[in-house]
């Protein structure tokens, strides 16, 4: 049942092994660690089911853990920290490893914070949600938000491998489990339409954790993260593909304060967002709109934006997004379902529409 698919970045490529039972494989981590203190990162919510397993597999080595407040709102400078403040304490030196056991939240401050120690250390993560198994875990992006805008403060760090563990899903609630399909839509949505087929079809299966179903799921949408991410590492380009409803996505989880709306939830609502303007700007049919809407809406995911989120303050939110180049916002569009490009030609009028229309 074990498939392992790799990142190819010349001499910083990984190896990605989705299956059941990994987390507690020892032989997954050891030719990873170089010398012999490891600082297992995670939070309060993960620690208690899973810190055990991880740290059995680790047995022989100088184990430590560092366990963070759960939550969005607590991805932050202060949080992050005390990741330092555990290193430091520890004496942790140059060749010690850093493994990221959690979600998205966790892999992001914990492979920044890799980034940043001694200048630099080796991490692994270990990604317990179907969000991080699918895309925060894979491709290096790290960080943490600021009060301003989500994600600002970040870098590029590779992990020397990701190990998802396909049984930790069992236990993710399901509104946890719908945020991380939103992701797998959106690898559907720009790069494979018989992907998105097949999400069509199974639906039923990835919401009841069918673990076919979802191993299929996970690698297809690893298999292509993996592939833009090899061809594009610090999204100079196409990655920028993968930001797909993120613009939108990111004002709302902004508006609505970090940890109100799920990642995966403004991101099922902005992808609706971005096929409206498609449709608004003759790119996209409106039968693919609905079909946007309506696997967004079998995926369990809101398909409009909060109602007291008016289209001014949405404009000046997305105006804070990364993807803003020279002062023009640059969006990722439809033009087919399946297909996707970026574009910075966006005529304002129909973003504004696009923003203050609330469909029923
Ligand atoms: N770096 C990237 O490329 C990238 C890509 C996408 C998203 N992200 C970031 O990822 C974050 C969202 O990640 P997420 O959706 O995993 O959220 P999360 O890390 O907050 O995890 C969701 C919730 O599930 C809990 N949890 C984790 N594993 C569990 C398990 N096995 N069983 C039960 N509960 C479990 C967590 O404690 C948390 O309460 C956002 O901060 C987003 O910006 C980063
Ligand atoms: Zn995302």
């Amino acid at each position: 049942m074990t498939r392992t698919l790799e990142v190819d970045l010349g001499d910083r490529s990984y190896p990605i092994h989705i299956g059941p039972g990994l987390l507690h494989d020892p032989v997954l981590y050891r030719p990873h660690i170089r010398g012999r203190q490891v600082m297992i990162v995670t939070n309060e919510t993960v620690a208690p089911m899973y810190l055990a397993p991880l740290r059995a597999a680790l047995d022989g080595l100088e184990v430590r853990e560092v366990v963070l407040p759960d939550g969005e709102q607590y991805k932050t400078l202060e949080v992050w920290n005390r990741i330092f403040d555990a290193l430091l304490d520890a004496r942790f030196a140059r060749d010690c490893t850093l493994i990221a056991l959690g979600g998205g939240v966790v892999g992001d401050m914990a492979g920044f914070a890799a980034a940043c120690y001694q200048r630099g250390v080796p991490f692994i993560q270990v990604p317990t949600t179907l969000l991080s198994q699918v895309d925060s875990s894979v491709g290096g992006k790290t960080g943490i938000n600021h009060p301003a805008g989500k994600n600002m403060i970040g870098a590029f760090h590779q992990p020397l491998a990701v190990i998802a563990d396909t049984e930790t899903l069992d236990t993710l609630p399901q509104r946890e489990l719908s945020a991380g399909l939103a992701e797998v839509l959106k690898y559907g949505l720009i790069r494979d339409p018989s992907f998105l087929d097949w999400l069509e079809s199974h639906m039923a299966e990835l919401l009841s954790r069918d673990p076919e179903a979802l191993a299929h799921a996970i690698r297809r949408s690893c298999e292509i993260k993996a592939q833009i991410v090899a061809e594009d590492e610090l999204e100079s380009g196409q990655r920028a593909l993968l930001n797909l409803g993120h613009t939108f996505g990111h004002a709302i989880e902004t508006a609505s304060g970090y940890g109100n709306w799920l990642h995966g939830e403004a991101v099922g609502a902005g992808m609706c967002m971005a096929a409206d303007l498609s449709a608004r700007m003759g790119w996209l049919a409106e039968a693919d709109v609905e079909r946007v809407r309506s696997l967004v809406t079998c995926a369990g995911l809101p398909t409009e934006p909060p109602p007291e989120l008016d289209a001014e303050r949405f404009r000046e939110l997305m105006a804070v997004d990364k993807k803003v180049l020279d002062g023009r916002l640059r969006l990722v569009l439809l033009t087919a379902v399946g297909e996707a490009v970026i574009s910075d030609e966006i005529d304002q009028d129909q973003l504004m529409a696009t923003l203050s229309a609330r469909r029923p």
